[in-house]
């Protein structure tokens, strides 16, 4: 049964709420009741009924007793009144450009960490940072589902577009949809754009997904106009820094200079994503019908380190060439990759240093990890580099998740994921 509180009872609820001294629509109230924002809402407007368990459990955290402040009648009719607007209470979604994610293996951890970040530590700002094809806009596309009821307006905007929009449209687009799309003036120049954002970040409860953050910065780097691309890195930081109750998630190939700055606010939560699990990997296999040993799914599932892109491209070319049975592929084994694939590697690599690009290829060229020693040789090879110039660029190649590193007893090692390597290595020309 739905209960409506009585407009006398609300009255009660609100003075309760005043010797708290919480706001109208305090997290800490909704949390401690255990419901979501809009159901707070729905109950403060005494319009609509709220389910009786959560109408018992909002009039509990504030110290009320719910029998009191029903409307018994309004309740028993359990109806809408003509003149209400339900749009008002109800969530607001923009997300045409979102994926529609129909097949998800895995990723549990994840998503009830991501889940804790977003709800219970009220992060700010959330990165899902990857190589290409690993799932992050699917992965994100999933977390949004889950949690977008606790806020008031949701936004997918994907960045994925050659060239990418610019801040000032993107921001124009967006304060339209979160102004209800009525005739606003909007400011004309960007930081007003972007002050503007900010200020309806903290009036209203507002996620926004940005998809394909990399684009931003590969447009950097190949010069063309910049400075409105450049503020996107502002409009981060300050999304990051400034106190309001929204959140952006962002999912990036590489990390930018303002996403790693950004990772010592507590506010937020930066998570390199790694390929799927055994299990869930497997269920890729298995639905792509190949026919396969545990042993020999482990190896192609650690050759392709759980990649679900790279894994569902070399499935079906199992299946179209070798009639899905791993045995025959085994016997001709070679790493392939799909194209779009190859396009963001190359893409990544284009936007390199030379000693960045010279060091990558070090660890290219060989087939297993190569110490950092040994790389600091092979350059010197060519040129003097000293190990400040070289750590930064180890740590620049692993914000662009190109490399991978272990340590070994003393040692550190690096490393290339074999579709990785073969990729560089056609890139560059090695053999
Ligand atoms: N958990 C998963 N289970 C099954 N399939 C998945 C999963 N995650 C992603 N995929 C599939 O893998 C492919 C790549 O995923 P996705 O587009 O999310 O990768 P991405 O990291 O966003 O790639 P890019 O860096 O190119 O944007 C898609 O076809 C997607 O449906
Ligand atoms: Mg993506």
């Amino acid at each position: 049964m739905g209960l409506i509180a009585s407009a006398q009872g609300l009255k009660t609820v609100e003075k309760a709420r005043l010797a708290k001294g919480w706001a109208r629509q305090a997290s800490i109230w909704y949390g401690e009741a255990h419901v979501e924002l809009p159901t707070l809402k729905r109950f403060l407007a005494g319009k609509v009924a709220v389910r009786q368990e959560n109408f018992e459990a909002i009039c509990k955290a504030v110290g009320v007793d719910w029998k009191q402040i029903v409307d018994w009648e309004k309740s028993g009719q359990n109806r809408v009144e003509d003149n209400f607007d339900i749009a008002q209470i109800c969530l607001k979604e923009d997300c045409n450009e979102m994926p529609d994610v129909q097949v998800f293996y895995g990723r549990e951890q994840e998503l009830e960490n991501l889940k804790q970040s977003i709800l219970q530590n009220r992060s700010r700002v959330v990165t899902l940072c990857g190589q290409p094809g690993i799932g992050k806009t699917a992965l994100a596309a999933k977390l949004a589902e889950e949690v977008k009821s606790d806020f008031e307006y949701f936004s997918w905007r994907s960045l994925n577009y050659a060239p990418p929009p610019t801040l000032s449209e993107l921001l124009s687009n967006l304060i339209k949809f979160l102004s209800h799309n009525e005739n606003i003036d909007l400011p004309n120049n960007v930081d007003d754009l972007i002050r503007k954002l900010l200020q309806i970040f903290g009036d209203r409860r507002v996620l926004l997904v940005l998809d394909g953050w990399e684009n931003i910065l590969r447009t950097q780097a190949v010069g063309v106009s910049q400075t409105d691309y450049e503020k996107y890195g502002i409009l981060l930081k300050l999304i990051g820094e400034r106190k309001h109750q929204s959140c952006i998630l962002i999912t990036t190939q590489e990390e930018s200079k303002e996403l790693s700055s950004l990772k010592y606010i507590p506010s937020v939560n930066s998570i390199r994503l790694l390929g799927l699990d055994l299990q869930a990997s497997l269920k890729i296999l298995n639905a792509k019908k190949l026919i396969f040993a545990p042993q020999q799914a482990e190896k192609l599932i650690n050759d392709y380190k759980g990649n679900p892109l790279a894994l569902n491209h070399i499935c079906e070319h199992i299946q179209k060439v070798f009639a899905g049975n791993v045995s025959h592929y085994e016997t001709k084994y070679t790493i392939l990759f799909p194209l779009e694939f190859e396009a963001a590697i190359n893409d990544n690599c284009e936007c390199l240093s030379k000693l960045e690009s010279d060091t990558l290829q070090s660890i290219a060229i060989e087939s297993t990890p190569i110490e950092y020693e040994k790389i600091k040789l092979q350059i010197q090879n060519n040129f003097e580099v000293s190990n400040s110039d070289l750590q930064i660029a180890l740590s620049s190649l692993f914000e662009r998740s190109l490399i991978e590193r272990y340590s070994q007893g003393s040692a550190m090692f690096y490393n290339l994921q074999p579709i990785i390597r073969k990729c560089v290595r056609k890139l560059y020309g090695l053999t």
